[in-house]
């Protein structure tokens, strides 16, 4: 680890460090198996139902992860143009591996960082259990809200779920299991509430709407009506 980081690059780096070659090879089983029904008190169907919701033919998956969602989803065969973004190697080799005929663009980024590229007027992001990784209260992850606009067409969606930590009503084997998510700093969510979520939002997009199950809030928001 480069040691000219500064405390929160090395907080991003820990989180998404963790997403090894071997663990992303039992990641959907502990994932969407285990922790969102068990630990989350989610349906997992219902995140796959968000996304063929929301998601349109010209996508781009923000932390990717494995790619198992978009490989999941309904519209995929619709799909005329797919970008894929991650700041982890391994997620983007094998997120590109499970969607190659799709013909991913990919791009290797920090989602906390501006960049230029040629990502750009995409229709709908895809960001699924991603803000829970990323250090830092919504006031300070909001930042990622303003990079991934400049990625969306004018009427774009941007959508996804992420894991709250605060003010929801835990039960004892979920509190220990966000404890122990957070100290090892895989989750850095111990501050994000539903309420933090919606006034981000609301300070980068017209309309949003956010619902929480068990512990799982869903979110979307768009500069064009989408209600
Ligand atoms: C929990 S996984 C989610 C994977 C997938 N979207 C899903 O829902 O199953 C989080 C992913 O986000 C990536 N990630 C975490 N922080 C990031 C950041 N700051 N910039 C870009 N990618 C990030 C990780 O490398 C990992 O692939």
């Amino acid at each position: 680890m480069n040691v000219n980081m500064s405390y929160n690059d090395r907080r991003v780096q820990k989180a998404v460090n963790i997403y090894s070659k071997p663990l992303l090879w039992v990641y959907d089983f502990i994932v969407y198996q285990l922790a969102t029904p068990y630990m989350l008190h989610c349906p997992a169907d219902l995140i796959l139902e968000h996304y063929n919701e929301n998601i349109r033919p010209n996508h781009l998956d923000v932390g990717v992860g494995t790619g198992c969602l978009l490989k999941g989803c309904k519209q995929l065969k619709d799909i005329k143009r797919l970008g894929i973004m991650d700041l982890n190697p391994n997620s983007l080799e094998k997120s590109k591996q499970l969607l190659n005929e799709q013909h991913p663009e990919v791009y290797q980024a920090n989602i906390l960082k501006p960049f230029e590229t040629t990502a750009i007027d995409f229709d709908s992001i895809g960001m699924n259990y991603l803000l829970h990784c990323v250090p830092g209260n919504f006031e300070e992850k909001e930042v990622i809200f303003e990079n991934l606009k400049e990625h969306l067409s004018k009427d774009g969606i941007l959508f996804g779920c992420t894991v709250l930590g605060k003010d929801i009503n835990n039960a004892l084997h979920t509190k220990l299991f966000l404890k122990l998510y957070q100290w090892i700093g895989i989750f850095n969510n111990a501050e994000d509430t539903h309420t933090g979520l919606k006034k981000s939002l609301s300070r980068h997009f017209t309309y949003y709407e956010v619902n929480v199950v068990g512990n799982v809030a869903f979110f979307r928001a768009s500069d064009c009506s989408f209600l």
